[in-house]
């Protein structure tokens, strides 16, 4: 079974949406060690009720090389294959990128290049969007950059706040990441600079 190293900053509704796909049986992965950089985040304290493992490790005040370098000894601690950032709020340095090569996600609520940083819901609303949504890439070491796997669409309709729209992102983010994970797992996939393609498709279609 694929070792998951859940990485996060706050709530962690992407990670429990992770955790169910699991316990039903429709993603078949573990989930290793769930790391959050605040000792307060919401998300520790769900993965404990889940009797998963779960490690604080704060980062207020750690230079982030040094950081880096701690988050990847706890992952390796514990046997992580693929890094899973759900909601983690900082920027990896290029050590970390390079002791996981190919094996680090990330999911941003906007459809890429479109708004990244933070607040990508409110970016988007603000700009006027008619359609946004989310994103699972891969993670490089620019902020919300790497190549794509997978992205999902959402509608702004007339009336939406940027409450509504984020909620409906938020629920497409919870399907999508687990469908995402269930493609990369399979491992027919490969990255052509910034596609990733999938082979099956190659394949198919000749
Ligand atoms: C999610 O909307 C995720 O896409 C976003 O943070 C939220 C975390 O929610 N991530 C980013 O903006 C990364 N740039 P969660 O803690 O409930 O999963």
């Amino acid at each position: 079974m694929t070792r998951l190293g859940i990485v996060l900053s706050g709530r962690g509704s992407n990670f429990e949406a992770i955790a169910e796909q699991i316990g039903q049986g429709s993603l078949s992965a573990e989930i290793a060690v769930v790391v959050a950089n605040r000792a307060d985040a919401p998300g520790l304290e769900a993965a404990r009720r889940r009797g998963l493992q779960a490690v604080a490790l704060p980062s207020r005040g750690v230079e982030r090389p040094e950081y880096d370098r701690s988050l990847i000894e706890v992952l390796r601690a514990h046997d992580v294959e693929w890094v899973v950032l759900a909601g983690y709020m900082r920027i990896l340095t290029a050590e970390f990128i390079r002791a996981f090569p190919k094996r680090i996600l990330n999911i941003h609520p906007s459809l890429l290049p479109a708004f990244p940083g933070l607040d990508a819901q409110h970016q988007a609303f603000a700009y006027g969007v008619k359609v946004t949504g989310c994103t699972v890439h891969f993670v490089d070491e620019h902020l919300d950059h790497g190549p794509i796997v997978m992205q999902a669409t959402v509608a702004v309709e007339e009336g939406d706040t940027v409450e509504t729209v984020s909620a409906r992102i938020l629920s497409e983010e919870h399907r999508l990441y687990s469908e995402a994970l269930r493609l990369l797992l399979a491992g027919a996939w490969a990255i052509e600079g910034r596609k990733v393609i999938r082979l099956e498709r190659m394949t198919a279609g000749g």
